[in-house]
């Protein structure tokens, strides 16, 4: 090496040891600079299902993809929180069976906390706040209120919180469950059913938005359920996941990212 050269002249075999041990030393630490800058491990990844037939919040669109609030929410969070999640696109009957059997590590289908899936589930902060709805057809002028279903067939997701409402205190109507929300509306829209009850996002969604739906049906109440929808994972929390998404939903609720993707799916301001 030239350089040698030009500090000392004759370079002994001692300067050379010196040099060498220099150099080995200065290696060592760069070495350990670059190993603590890069990734202890590779991100980690989680997988969670959801019933991706649940406009605005989970569904399918034109191009085949998995688009709505929850997707992006959890995008925003996997962001903030430097994890990757991968969406598996699940029926909803058997989804709970699935997250037990460990197809996947959490739920995100807007899930409703109640105190009886508390005792086999865990659950997340709540990330949105919903109420049932009662989604009749635009012309009928025989049902304007709760009360009116007694003695109708009704129609609702099946094991969803509105069919459990229907079960727990609407025993005069005839609950007709469906494996997916848009199944109950076109079995009413076929007037198989006389109404359909479904949480409030989603049956805005469907009667004043989609092009299925729209102009063909109508909303005349709600019922105030007062519900929370969060991320579901097994008793225990196994794959640790709950402090992540609790973490990251913080922060994106902090930074504004929340607001906008609320304003983006459901039409108003949080
Ligand atoms: N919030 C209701 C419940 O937890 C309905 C959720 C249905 N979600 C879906 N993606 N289909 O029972």
């Amino acid at each position: 090496m030239p350089y040698i050269y030009l500090t000392g002249g004759k370079v002994t075999l001692m300067k050379q040891y010196r040099l060498f041990s220099a150099f080995l030393v200065t290696a060592m630490f760069l070495g350990l600079l670059t190993s603590c800058a890069a990734p202890a491990s590779t991100s980690k990844k989680f997988v969670f299902a959801s019933d991706a037939a649940f406009p605005p919040m989970e569904f399918v669109d034109s191009n085949k993809a998995i688009v709505g609030f929850d997707i992006d929410m959890i995008q925003a969070i996997a962001k903030d929180q430097k994890i990757e999640v991968e969406i598996k696109n699940t029926a909803w009957d058997g989804i709970f069976a699935g997250l037990g059997g460990g197809a996947y590590d959490a739920i995100l289908s807007s899930v409703t906390i109640t105190e009886d899936r508390k005792k086999t589930y865990d659950f997340s902060e709540p990330y949105f706040d919903a109420n049932q709805a009662i989604v009749v057809r635009i012309d009928d002028a025989t049902i304007m209120t709760e009360q009116d279903l007694a003695g109708k067939p009704v129609g609702a997701q099946i094991g969803t919180t509105g069919a459990i409402y229907l079960g727990d205190n609407l025993k005069e109507a005839t609950l007709k469950q469906y494996d997916s929300a848009d199944l109950a509306m076109m079995d009413l829209v076929n007037k198989q059913v006389d109404a359909v009850v479904i949480d409030t996002p989603v049956a805005a969604n469907f009667a004043l938005q989609s092009d299925q739906f729209k102009g063909k049906l109508k909303i005349i109440g709600e019922i105030v359920t007062s519900e929370q929808y969060a991320l579901t994972v097994q008793k225990g929390d196994p794959k640790q996941i709950l402090a992540i998404f609790n973490a990251g939903l913080k922060n994106i609720k902090a930074s504004g990212e929340y607001a906008k993707i609320y304003e983006k799916w459901i039409g108003v301001k949080k």
